[in-house]
């Protein structure tokens, strides 16, 4: 009789240990889609403790869950084209935080970067999240809310590649090499009020989209552009757990994602600005706005596969 009551407060206690860690923590997958090797990086917001593991290798074809707390807020990146030198500290190309090491230990993305930013159980219980490219872009990325109970719940980010036809003003070049690994903002680039909206621009009445924050914009519809992007690019979901996939098939997006509640006006993805990389390394581009490649995109081969993928 004894032992039946000591193995009941077992399961109890179990049970209540696993539930209570299912109710205080989202599972956050990380997918890494690239063809390379990528390092993601993590910053809480000021309010937020740092992640116990702040920045770790993730290689191509792999993911990698993480728990994080339910009231966490801040941004998830993933560098490129990282190494380390003779000295043994690491730095990569694009996106590095700093640190020297893999973890970031509270250091930022250094621009250009994709940002994903959370703030999780904030206003009315909702989970906020967007993809901006207000901070530049380095790689394709894809938020997929899983399992929420309330709000839109809608996949966002951005799936254009849009390295190979940054703007040249923009581009930032590989090293030794041909080929771009990233593409500033213009308030990077520029370092202008206008494009940095402050100064006389520091209100969303003064500031408005430039040309190169509109190339962001149509490539990628949903993700911010610039610092006063209207509000669509912001979405919400309750107690949901998240796919965060880099790199992620472009082509796969419409009819897979876009039939959730949120952004059903605006497609993840606009075809007529998906540019194929490999028509582009043949090129060189001199200066001013590239043309984007038109690329007709929809056999249902890609689509079936895409099923299989995101399930
Ligand atoms: C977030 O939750 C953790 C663990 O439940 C707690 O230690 C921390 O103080 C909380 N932080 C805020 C800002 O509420
Ligand atoms: C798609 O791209 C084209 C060409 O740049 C642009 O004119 C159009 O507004 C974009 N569509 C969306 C929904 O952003």
């Amino acid at each position: 009789m004894d032992r039946l009551l000591v193995s009941v407060s077992i399961l109890i206690l179990l049970n209540l240990f696993f539930f209570s860690e299912e109710v205080d923590s989202a599972s956050f997958k990380l997918v890494n889609r690239c063809r390379s090797t990528i390092w993601p990086g993590f910053l809480s917001g000021a309010q937020t403790a740092q992640l116990p593991n702040s920045g770790f290798v993730l290689y191509s074809g792999k993911s990698k869950t993480i728990h994080i707390p339910k009231n966490w807020s801040g941004r998830i990146w993933a560098r490129t084209h990282c190494s380390i030198d003779a000295q043994g500290k690491f730095s990569c190309l694009t996106a590095d935080c700093g640190s020297g090491k893999i973890e970031c230990a509270g250091g930022g993305a250094k621009p250009p970067a994709t940002l994903a930013e959370f703030t999780l159980n904030g206003a009315d219980g909702l989970d906020f999240y967007d993809v901006s490219l207000v901070d530049g872009y380095n790689l394709p990325m894809l938020i997929v809310p899983k399992g929420g109970t309330r709000g839109g719940c809608g996949a966002t980010g951005c799936l254009v590649d849009l390295n190979g036809a940054c703007p040249a003003e923009l581009k930032v070049a590989r090293e030794h090499g041909r080929g771009s690994v990233a593409c500033r903002s213009a308030c990077e680039a520029f370092g202008q009020p206008q494009f940095c909206c402050s100064g006389a621009y520091a209100t969303p009445d003064t500031c408005a989209p430039s040309v190169y924050s509109l190339y962001f914009k149509h490539a990628c519809p949903r993700s911010y552009s610039y610092a006063y992007d209207d509000k669509t690019s912001t979405y919400t979901c309750a107690s949901a757990d998240y796919l965060i996939i880099f790199c992620p098939l472009p082509y796969t997006s419409q009819k897979v994602l876009g039939a959730r509640k949120d952004g059903i006006g605006l497609p993840l993805v606009n075809k007529t600005m998906m540019y194929l990389r490999s028509q582009h390394s043949s090129r060189s581009s001199s200066s001013g706005l590239a043309q984007p490649q038109f690329i007709a995109v929809s056999s249902l081969a890609s689509f079936l596969l895409a099923y299989k993928l995101y399930d």
